[in-house]
């Protein structure tokens, strides 16, 4: 037989193109494109469907120990399980150093949870919370070597916070090295002002949260990460931007010639700052930062879309249950938003929710929804062409799509551990049906049929340094 599988009388489409064409695989690799094709053990019939490159989310969190009193709802079992049934292939979630530990207990600790328990192909970012001497002079530098070549570094959170100076001296290695820096962009000092000032006036429910992280946070911050930057010459991913002036500072930045990766997620879309006003404490089902922003946000961010601003669309999805002693109702959450968790799930509907409210309703092309959601991740994170892309001899990692389906989301019908969607009753148009995962079908007609364990740890190559996409 030429092929394993084929993959018959679908459209494809990759973040460039849109054709009818048969795909054959073989050895987990796309063997051939092409009209007519035949011969393989397997056929797999596309008609009327879109055979698309699998998602990469390239912003998740699965795993990550949040101390005694606060529990992540999805380990990779169940993240991964969310993500693969939401047409994702790869997920990039993130290695956390603890301060005063080693980068590499971290990700020790995060290979030991993935091992054996993916349902897609994994890779890690590195958390650096504490960059002492040791970190950024051998342990971040033969880690990069190694094959992690992303870190990120957080301006806000308490016990994860880098000052400016550790944020310059970070994106030093990365200008070494050419790994990536990811920034998350809040001004924490000011958030600790805000949120004091709202507890000494008793305002403690979960708006309180949306108020103490205001968008000029979220502003200044972006504005001093790309300074930062630009004193370094070295470029940057800014992560999960939730509103029209800081993507604005990335473009006056990119005017000037910076290299700036920009990152948003479906919450900024299609969340609100009224979400968290919900009726006895539901709004902190929608606790999140950089938290959703108003209907006029919305629109910038969409806008943003559509003008090609953005590169990224990514969940960062970070999942705690809502009625769960250690998820956002612990018992200390439950009366004070500053003991909320911060993050909501998104990695099952991420993909669905861009395809249905950008590709259907007309906002983005399907070749950008592809960029978006897969090609520019394996190009930002160095995965791309083995994947991210449908060309020969690029992974089979592909998601085929069913565009007519119309469905309400509802978590009893989401597939990670929480216990609620932050995007229950929205409507969606078009879901992916069939995935394959390196010539593997992991999902068909919607059912998980894969095996735990076929997700593989991917080493990385160095980024594109040179972005723009
Ligand atoms: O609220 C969020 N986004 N939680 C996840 C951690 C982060 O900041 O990305
Ligand atoms: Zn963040
Ligand atoms: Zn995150």
């Amino acid at each position: 037989m030429a092929f394993d599988i084929l993959i018959k009388g679908g459209t494809v489409a990759t973040a460039s193109d849109t054709f009818p064409a048969d795909i054959g695989i073989k050895d987990g690799l796309v063997a051939a494109i092409g009209r007519d094709l035949s011969g393989a053990a397997e056929t797999i019939d596309a008609t009327g469907k879109l055979v698309l490159p699998g998602g990469i989310d390239s912003h998740v969190h699965l795993a990550e120990d949040k101390g005694p009193l606060i529990e992540m709802a999805d380990d990779f079992t169940t993240g991964t399980r969310a993500a693969v049934l939401g047409g994702n292939t790869t997920v990039l979630p993130f290695s956390v150093q603890e301060r005063g530990k080693s980068l590499r207990e971290g990700l020790a600790r995060a290979h030991d949870r993935a091992e054996g328990n993916a349902y897609t192909d994994v890779s890690f970012h590195l958390i650096v919370s504490d960059p002492t001497p040791q970190v950024l002079g051998q342990e971040l530098p033969a880690l990069v070597a190694d094959g992690y070549t992303s870190f990120k570094v957080y301006m806000t959170y308490e016990g994860l916070k880098l000052n400016d100076g550790e944020i310059l001296a970070t994106m030093d290695v990365a200008r070494r090295t050419g790994a990536l820096m990811m920034v998350h962009c809040e001004n924490e000092d000011a958030i600790r002002f805000l949120c004091d000032k709202f507890a000494a006036e008793d305002r403690l429910e979960p708006a309180a949260h949306d108020d103490a992280r205001p968008l000029v946070v979220e502003r200044e911050a972006t504005h001093r990460a790309i300074s930062l930057a630009e004193v370094v010459d070295v470029p940057l991913v800014i992560v999960h931007i939730s509103n029209g002036a800081a993507l604005e500072e990335i473009e006056r930045a990119r005017a000037r010639g910076r290299k700036i990766v920009a990152e948003t997620c479906p919450q900024y879309l299609m969340l609100s700052e009224a979400d968290l006003e919900g009726m006895d404490w539901e709004g902190a089902k929608f606790v999140c930062s950089p938290p959703p922003r108003d209907k006029a946000e919305q629109e910038n961010v969409w806008r943003g879309l559509a003008r090609g601003a953005f590169d990224l669309f990514s969940s960062d999805h970070c999942p705690f249950r809502y009625r769960h002693e250690k998820g956002k109702l612990n018992p200390r959450g439950r009366t004070d938003f500053r003991h909320i968790p911060n993050g909501i799930p998104g990695i099952e509907c991420r993909l669905p929710i861009l395809f249905s409210e950008g590709v259907v309703k007309g906002r983005l092309s399907l070749n950008d929804f592809v960029a978006l959601t897969a090609t520019n991740h394996a190009k930002t994170y160095g995965l791309h062409p083995k994947k991210g892309t449908i060309a020969v001899g690029s992974d089979a990692d592909i998601a085929i799509w069913d565009p007519t389906i119309r469905e309400t989301i509802a978590h009893e019908r989401l597939h990670d551990a929480s216990d609620y969607t932050p995007y229950e009753g929205v409507e969606i148009t078009g879901w992916p049906v069939t995935v394959l995962l390196r010539g593997t079908v992991m999902v068909r007609d919607r059912e998980l049929v894969g095996r735990k364990g076929s997700g593989t740890y991917l080493p990385r190559a160095l980024p594109f340094a040179a972005h723009r996409l």
